[in-house]
């Protein structure tokens, strides 16, 4: 069946700065904290650093030629903070700012549109010497790089997006301990996450005065939270997990502040709010961008400290051990757009992780097609029944260094030889391909 999708949808592909670039110690880059993080003992699966990643600080017109390849008119990249300011605040070094100057030329002329992500993750390792998010001061820090940023290329970038996932930059970070700077700190985590979000409401308007033609989102990583069992205590569990993960977040920026519950579990874990951050925090917004992969199933386990137990059920799952459950997409977007007043939707990430094998120089990747095929077909539903879907990016452009996993996740549209650094595209990505250019789920 041929789904056809409005006139201007987005299609695209997304990546971030420190998961591709390489080039670590080039043309002035400082250090950001995943440089300081890879290089611990252990704490990578695979003990790689972001060198050199997948090279696109060099072949950067490589990965737009896929992306023409591809047919896709969108690409969603981040920029490294540390590129632009070295030690966080201070001295501008104009040779990080030329870098995603030609990113940016380059786009355009293939008839690409820059989607920029202002903060995926690589904080200045300077500023996280002093305490880094949990630290106030980082929030100007941050609006600066901002303005930065934007007055030099929102002349030709025009979607900005302020962070991507909160919930990961705090709680996994600072909490689990999973990412970059790897604290195990509750207490810290949420300060992290208040003053990330306080930051995001503040370098709205900046945004927008340097670029007054500008549409301006945050990107959410959502997880939709299902009981184990129909069990009372299931139940709640889940509604807690909600709070915590889910609402924690996208309440605060649409004016709703904490969930109640949630913070009431956190008890003195919970941050310092400053007179004006809550009505900071709800800047209007153009649109919300969602990433979305793979749900939680809830299990309160009957445990002495009643912890909540995530499970995956095991039926259908990519690599990594994450269920494949696309309707958890479809109920997503529905309750967002039902239950809140973001004028525009995006999947701004979506995408699955395969043990790829290159033979003969193909990738035959077909459950990771099947994958992003269920997940294509949920939209066009949705923008049926008057969900305000703008576009999707599949998460990723190419295999690049996943985080904590090393080169081993691989979610790319194309594949990456990290030997020769050779780019092939895999069969998902020419069926995407397909897509983007018939502007309609194709078979
Ligand atoms: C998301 C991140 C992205 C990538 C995918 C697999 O949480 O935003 O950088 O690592 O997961």
């Amino acid at each position: 069946m041929t789904q056809k999708f409005p006139q201007g949808f987005f299609w695209g592909a997304a990546t971030a700065s420190f998961q591709i670039e390489g080039a670590t110690r080039e043309d002035g880059r400082g250090e950001s904290i995943w440089d300081r993080f890879a290089a611990t003992p252990g704490a990578i699966l695979t003990g790689e650093t972001g060198d050199p990643a997948s090279d696109s600080y060099h072949r950067y017109r490589e990965d737009v030629a896929l992306l023409q390849k591809m047919n896709l008119n969108a690409y969603r990249f981040s920029i490294a903070w540390s590129r632009i300011l070295p030690a966080g605040t201070g001295t501008v070094n104009a040779a990080g700012l030329a870098y995603y100057d030609r990113v940016v030329d380059a786009l355009l002329e293939a008839n690409v549109t820059p989607f920029v992500t202002l903060y995926h993750w690589d904080l200045p390792q300077a500023l996280q010497d002093r305490g880094g998010w949990a630290n106030r001061s980082t929030i100007d820090a941050y609006v600066n790089y901002v303005d930065v940023v934007v007055s030099k290329l929102g002349d030709r970038v025009k979607d900005w997006m302020t962070h991507n996932e909160p919930w990961c930059i705090s709680i996994l970070s600072n909490a689990l301990g999973e990412h970059a700077p790897g604290l195990r700190d509750m207490k810290i985590a949420l300060q992290v996450a208040h003053n990330v979000l306080v930051s995001h409401g503040k370098a709205v308007p900046v945004i927008r005065d340097r670029c007054p033609d500008a549409k301006v989102g945050i990107v959410l990583n959502f997880h939709p939270d299902y009981p184990a069992t129909d069990s009372e205590a299931d139940r709640l569990a889940t509604r807690l997990a909600h709070a915590k993960f889910n609402l924690w977040f996208v309440d605060p920026i649409a004016g709703r502040g904490y969930p109640e519950d949630a913070w009431k579990s956190y008890g003195d874990k919970v941050p310092v709010i400053q007179a004006g951050d809550m009505e900071a925090m709800t800047a209007p917004l153009d649109f919300l961008g969602v990433n979305y992969y793979s749900r939680n199933i809830i299990h309160d386990r009957e445990s002495s400290d009643g912890k909540i137990i995530n499970r995956r059920n095991p039926v259908n799952m990519m690599a990594r051990g994450w269920e494949v459950y696309p309707k958890a997409l479809h109920e997503l977007l529905l309750w967002l757009h039902k239950d809140y007043t973001f004028p525009a939707l995006y999947v701004t990430e979506n995408g699955a992780t395969y043990d790829d094998v290159l033979w003969e120089g193909q990738v035959h990747d077909l459950a990771r097609l099947d994958y992003i095929k269920q997940h294509i077909a949920i939209l066009s539903d949705l923008i049926e029944a008057g969900v305000p879907m703008k576009g999707y990016f599949c998460w990723s452009l190419l295999d690049n260094f996943e985080w904590a996993m090393g080169t081993r996740d691989r979610f790319g549209l194309a594949y990456t030889d990290f030997q020769t650094q050779e780019r092939i595209i895999k069969d998902s990505g020419h069926w995407f391909g397909r897509v983007a250019r018939a502007n309609a789920c194709v078979d």
